[in-house]
This record gives structure tokens, sequence and C-alpha cells, in this order.
């Protein structure tokens, strides 16, 4: 398919998305939000992508969503079309590992898009923040619960309700980002990263993300019945005889399912 306000490439069994609107810092307009569920749905359904880059430029990851598209709209526009949820979610929907290579400005829509991903490696200039409140709203895609559960509620609250920007470090001392590297490392940083998951098995890999997620949903005793089932469930694929086999017979493992 083709898209015009995103990129699509792949590098091996790494897919990657660069969201691609620089005359407006990449704000998330709705056709921007189609073409991202359209590249996600295609990597999700191809079998020899194992893990997924999403970033955008050096000075935007994303800006937000589009303030000049949603300026006029009414409550009962965005009531009715359920402006947010629909479309938005697709990426914390997706099955595979999603990393966000963060560069400049990833706010309000674009810091939230960040946290629905997996794992947020930040270049040294990325900036975060929940700037809704200057605008007269709040945030709309997951801000007030994601970085809550990120980063606690202090800090969230101070984001949130202060509408600050903070910096590359403050957001890896808080626990948001992974790690940071110098600008011009940063998809070499993200590419490794993506490389080293992908070359896991997939199917192992999906287990491995389902369970980590299901903590955010449920009480400790459910999450841990929950992770024991996968648990159990690995010992009845290929993947867990090949990658144990290959321990005990110093190789490397050959997955079958990647
Ligand atoms: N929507 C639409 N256009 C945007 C935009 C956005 N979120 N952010 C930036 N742009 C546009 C600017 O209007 C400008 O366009 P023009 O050249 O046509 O005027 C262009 O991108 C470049 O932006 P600036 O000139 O403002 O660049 P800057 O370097 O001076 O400032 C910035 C950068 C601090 C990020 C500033 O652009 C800014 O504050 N942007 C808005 C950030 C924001 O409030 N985001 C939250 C949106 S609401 C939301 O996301 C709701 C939700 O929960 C989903």
């Amino acid at each position: 398919m083709t898209y015009e306000n995103i990129l699509v490439a792949r590098d091996g069994r790494v897919g990657i998305i660069t969201l691609n609107r620089p005359k407006a810092l990449n704000a998330l307009c709705d056709a921007l939000i189609d073409d991202l569920g359209g590249a996600l749905d295609e990597f999700e359904a191809d079998e020899g992508i194992g893990a997924i880059i999403l970033t955008g430029s050096e000075k935007a990851f994303a800006a937000g969503a589009d303030i000049k598209e949603m300026k006029d709209r009414s409550f009962m526009d965005v009531y009715l079309s359920d402006f947010i949820t629909k479309g938005w979610e697709r990426v914390a929907s997706c099955r595979k590992p999603v990393i966000a290579a963060v560069a400049g400005f990833a706010l309000g829509g674009g810091c939230e898009v960040a946290m629905m991903c997996d794992i947020i490696i930040a270049a040294e200039n990325a900036k975060f923040g929940q700037p809704e409140i200057t605008l007269g709203i709040i945030p709309g895609a997951g801000g007030t619960q994601r970085l809550t559960r990120a980063l606690g509620k202090a800090k969230a609250m101070d984001l949130v309700l202060t509408g600050r920007m903070m910096d590359a470090a403050e957001a890896e001392r808080c626990g948001l980002v992974s790690r940071i590297v110098p600008a011009e490392k940063l998809m070499e940083e993200a590419l490794a990263v993506a490389g080293k998951i992908a070359s896991m098995s997939l199917p192992i890999t999906l287990f491995a993300k389902e369970s980590v997620n299901r903590a955010f949903e449920t009480s400790l005793a459910e999450g841990l019945r929950f992770e024991r089932r996968m648990f159990h469930a690995a010992f009845a694929t290929e993947d867990q005889s090949e990658g144990m086999s290959a321990f005990a017979e110093k190789r490397p493992a050959q997955f079958k399912h990647r």
C-alpha cells in the first residue's frame, strides 16, 4: 500500500514506520492515524516481521493530535465519532513488539502514542509532555492513565496539570524511557534492539508481551496465574525444544517460528 503521511520500510525482520508530516511536526491528523493503522496491519500480518520501530524526524516524533483539524469540532462531533479511541488504540493493540524511537517533541498525542509502544528509546534531544491543559482540554489518548502507571501520581500530576515538557534525562530517571542515546545513534540503537527481539521465537515473544501487559490489567494473583499458563504453553512449542536443546549442545538456537 502507499501512504501519504508515513514512510514504511523494512530491515530484515524489522518493520520501520516513520511519521512523515514535517510541515506540522508530525501532528497526528486523522489521515496519518489511518496510515499508521494500515502499516501496522500489514506488518502484523507479515510472518517475516518480528518487531516494529515507530519513529519520527529529528525535530519531532509527533507534536500531538492535529490542533488545526480538531479546533472546530463540537462535543457531538467528538462524542459520536468516538474521537481518539478510534484508530489510535491500534498501536496499543499490536501483538508484535513496537519500539518507539523518539527524537525531538513527543507531546500530547505524540507522547501518548509513544507510551502505547512497548519500549521507548529516546534521543538526547527528546522532549515529552502532555500540554493539553494549555489548550483547554485534557489528554484523550491515554495520557492520564498510561503516564500515571509509568511514572506514578506525583510526576503524572505535575506534567498533566502544568503542561510542561520534560527532557530525555528526566524521562529516563522517572522510568518512561528505557535508554537514551545520542541523536545520530537513535536508529542504529533502535534497529539493534528490534533486530535482537525479532531474532527470538515469534510466538514466544507474543507470549512474553501479552504476559507483561497483563500486569497492568489484573491483580497479582491473576497475573501470576496467566503467566504460569503461558509458561506451560511455551512447552508445547517446537521453539522451546530447540531453544533448550541448542543451549545443551552449546550452539545458537535456530527457532522455527521467527
Ligand atoms: N497540530 C497542528 N499543527 C501543529 C501542531 C499540532 N499539534 N504542532 C505543531 N504544529 C505546526 C505549527 O502550527 C506550525 O505550522 P505553521 O508553520 O503552518 O504555522 C508547524 O507545525 C511548526 O510548529 P511551530 O512553528 O510551533 O514550531 P516550534 O519549534 O516553534 O514549536 C512546539 C514546537 C513547541 C512543539 C509547538 O509547535 C507546539 O506547542 N505544538 C503543539 C503541541 C501541543 O499542544 N500538543 C498537544 C495537542 S492536543 C492532543 O494531542 C490531544 C490528545 O490527547 C490526543
